[in-house]
């Protein structure tokens, strides 16, 4: 299988597994990709999804360009369509997702993991948005999440450059949470751990409104926040982390 979806504990792992083309994106393993993150939807028990590639060279390097030629631009269109939906589906998922980046993280591949809530790098991770040397630009979501989470001037240097970024620079700019040695799924698992014992409904409630920071001028996301942060109180899980407060003990976050 090109796609498998593994449990490790509380988190769910999907690997790209088609490592003697770099775990390049066929528009099969696109939709295989979404019908993971569909089943992942459904597991009560996942409180996190890890993504990572196979082979000790690539997470992904892009779309598989071999299926690129000689299409209509009607099939153009629909694949970078299928390509930003199924990335998108990263965004409504109940769980945070975290790209772990063992290697090449190319066009598609970058995307995907730009389209995670966090993004891990090994040390010989790297990053970048070769499209324009193709004669192409992004189509997977790279020009409009890039520029949110690294800003303007270096999203735009990246895309119109087509540079490749080591994990170093990667990280200074932001790109990525931080460079981890070793075994980069057990770094995930760690990484995960630092947020899946809290609350999963108001660990969702604050990645909804930190998503809409993005696309809400300052005013309306203060808006937005004020009535996800009540919404938040309103759970019994704030009155238990409240109350375990002020009695000096451990929270016992029950998901409502
Ligand atoms: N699509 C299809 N096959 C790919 C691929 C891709 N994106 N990237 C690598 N492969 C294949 C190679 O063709 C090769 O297979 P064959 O020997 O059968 O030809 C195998 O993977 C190993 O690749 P290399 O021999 O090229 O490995 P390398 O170590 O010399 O180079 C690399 C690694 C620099 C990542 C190089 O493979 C490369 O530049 N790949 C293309 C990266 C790219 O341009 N990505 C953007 C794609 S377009 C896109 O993603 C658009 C979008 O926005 C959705």
């Amino acid at each position: 299988m090109a796609v498998e979806l593994t449990q490790n504990g509380d988190c769910a792992v999907i690997t790209l597994n088609r490592p003697e083309a770099l775990n390049a994106l066929s528009f099969q393993i696109l939709r295989d990709i979404g019908a993971a993150i569909d089943e992942v939807a459904t597991r009560k028990d996942v409180r996190a999804l890890l993504f990572t590639g196979a082979g000790d060279k690539a997470f992904c390097a892009g779309a598989d360009i071999k299926e690129l030629r000689n299409r209509s631009l009607v099939d153009q269109k629909r694949g970078a369509e299928l390509g930003q939906s199924v990335f998108a589906k990263l965004d409504t998922l109940p769980v945070a997702s975290v790209a772990l980046v063992n290697g090449y993280a190319f066009g598609g591949g970058l995307e995907l993991a730009l389209a995670c809530s966090f993004r891990l790098a090994s040390v010989n991770a790297k990053f970048g948005l070769p499209e324009v040397k193709l004669g192409l630009i992004p189509g997977y979501g790279g020009t409009q999440r890039l520029p949110r989470i690294v800003g303007e001037s270096r999203a735009l240097e990246m895309i119109l450059t087509g540079k490749t970024v080591d994990a170093a620079a990667a990280e200074q700019m932001g790109l990525v949470n931080a460079v981890v040695e070793g075994d980069i799924v057990a770094a995930g698992l760690k990484f995960a751990a630092g947020f899946t014992g809290y609350s999963l409904p108001v660990l969702e409630l604050a990645r909804r409104a930190v998503q809409r920071a993005g696309d809400l001028s300052l005013a309306e996301g203060l808006r937005v926040e004020a009535d996800l942060s009540t919404l938040a109180y309103c759970t019994a899980d704030a009155e238990e982390g409240m109350a375990a407060f002020q009695e000096k003990r451990k929270a016992e976050f029950k998901d409502g």
